[in-house]
């Protein structure tokens, strides 16, 4: 029996490494992915699974693929859950089931592991990717079998098995349940627990405080094809290029942090913090340009549809067919989403300083408010408005209006 694990190298999921082998007697296949966490850790990783006795250690850089398969497609949907959060952490777990499964498929294993939580989101997202991709898959969550259901179990379990207390990342000292990628930071848990209770200013681990950020605004502009940022300040970039650098320039002017309370799909209210500086100005500059683009009536269609694409992405859906289906409307949308945004950054703010777009459907012989010689016809506004205003009228009049 072989059993492939989603492995962080940190504490919590090498203890359920070992737990694995010693509650099923199997083999441990561990998987650690770069998807751009910025973790100094992910060799050593290797080294950790290799002494806990696993039988083989695969780490991937999968940022490109991440950067370039999940986050961007997800942007051209203009995707927020709740009005708020940037799905960050969501959008990362369809691609780490897909890669458990690819695994569990390359090393002959018939099932997979993973360290999150009964309680979580992340539980739904792993399991409903992997039985999408491999139907037979059986799925071990040990959080939800079992007894180490506090920190001081878990650190007897750790000092019974020989796991060293070391193997604590960055991550599991600080008193956040934190998860990181290119994407964004989040953090959880600790005095986040109380929504009252505003975060000390050290938590914020990506972006300057907005009073500390500089005084001097920054222009970035920001090339687009088919809805894709291909290029920054002129130089052409690769997916994941794009997002370290935005990161870079967001979070030093203070652009990205949100503060929420969010429903989860298990069915609580849970507050979270989040960095988000590349996705924050992705987001604002994808509408202006495609308030150039896109036709009035296939935006608003994007936009009535998108509350529904973030729900798909932030429960787990991104491998089933109603989410694909709207990818693909959302993809045939950006076929002339094309051109270049200039937005300027100050302050925690995201501004469009301009845009501009080959494939601009902007008239302005039609909006100019000088003499458009004759390119709108005023006097057609009448009849318009005039047959719209017809069941407005006689309701009007039935009330007693007329
Ligand atoms: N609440 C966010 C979400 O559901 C972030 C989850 C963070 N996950 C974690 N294992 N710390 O997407
Ligand atoms: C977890 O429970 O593992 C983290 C929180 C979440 O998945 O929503």
């Amino acid at each position: 029996k072989r059993v492939v694990l989603a492995y962080s190298g940190g504490l919590d999921t090498s203890i359920i490494l070992k737990w694995l082998q010693e509650t099923y007697h199997c083999e441990v296949v561990t998987f650690t992915a770069d998807i751009g966490q910025g973790d100094a850790e992910l060799e050593p990783a290797r080294r950790k699974a290799e002494l806990m006795g696993a039988s083989a250690m695969y780490v991937d850089d999968l940022t490109e693929e991440f950067a370039r398969d999940f986050v961007f497609p997800m942007f051209r949907a203009n995707a927020l859950y709740e009005g708020e959060y940037l799905l960050g952490t969501s959008i990362a777990r369809p691609l780490i089931a897909k890669r458990l499964v690819e695994i569990a498929r390359e090393t002959g294993a018939d099932a997979i592991a993973h360290g999150a939580t009964g309680k979580g989101n992340d539980q739904v997202r792993f399991e409903l990717g992997a039985y999408a991709l491999m139907p037979d898959v059986r799925v071990i969550a040990p959080w939800r079998e079992w007894d180490l259901t506090s920190r001081e179990k878990l650190l007897a379990y750790a000092e019974r098995h020989g796991i060293p207390v070391e193997f604590k990342r960055a991550g599991q000292t600080s008193p956040y349940s934190m998860d990181a990628n290119l994407l964004h930071i989040s953090y959880e848990g600790g005095v986040l627990e109380d929504p009252w209770q505003e975060p000390e200013e050290s938590m914020w681990r990506w972006t300057v405080d907005v009073q500390q950020a500089p005084d001097a605004p920054q222009y970035v502009e920001l090339e687009y094809r088919h809805g894709d940022i291909v290029a920054v300040d002129g130089e052409t970039l690769t997916p994941a290029q794009v997002m370290r650098r935005l990161n870079e320039i967001g979070g030093r002017h203070g652009v990205g942090r949100v503060d929420i309370v969010e429903n989860r799909y298990v069915g609580m209210k849970s507050r979270g913090c989040y960095e988000t500086p590349a996705g924050t100005i992705m987001l604002r500059a994808h509408r202006a340009i495609e308030s150039l683009t896109l036709d009035r009536e296939a935006a608003h269609l994007k936009d009535d549809l998108m509350p529904r694409y973030a729900s798909l992405v932030y429960n787990g859906y991104w491998w089933s067919p109603e989410r694909q289906l709207l990818q693909g409307l959302i993809d045939d949308s950006q076929q002339r989403v094309n051109g270049t945004v200039r937005i300027k950054l100050y302050k925690g703010n995201v501004l469009v300083a301009g845009r501009k777009s080959p494939d601009s459907l902007f008239d302005p012989a039609i909006a100019t408010f000088e003499d458009d010689a004759g390119a709108y016809n005023q006097a057609d506004a009448t009849g318009f408005i005039r047959l719209n205003a017809l069941r407005l009228r006689s309701a009007a009049r039935l009330r007693g209006g007329g």
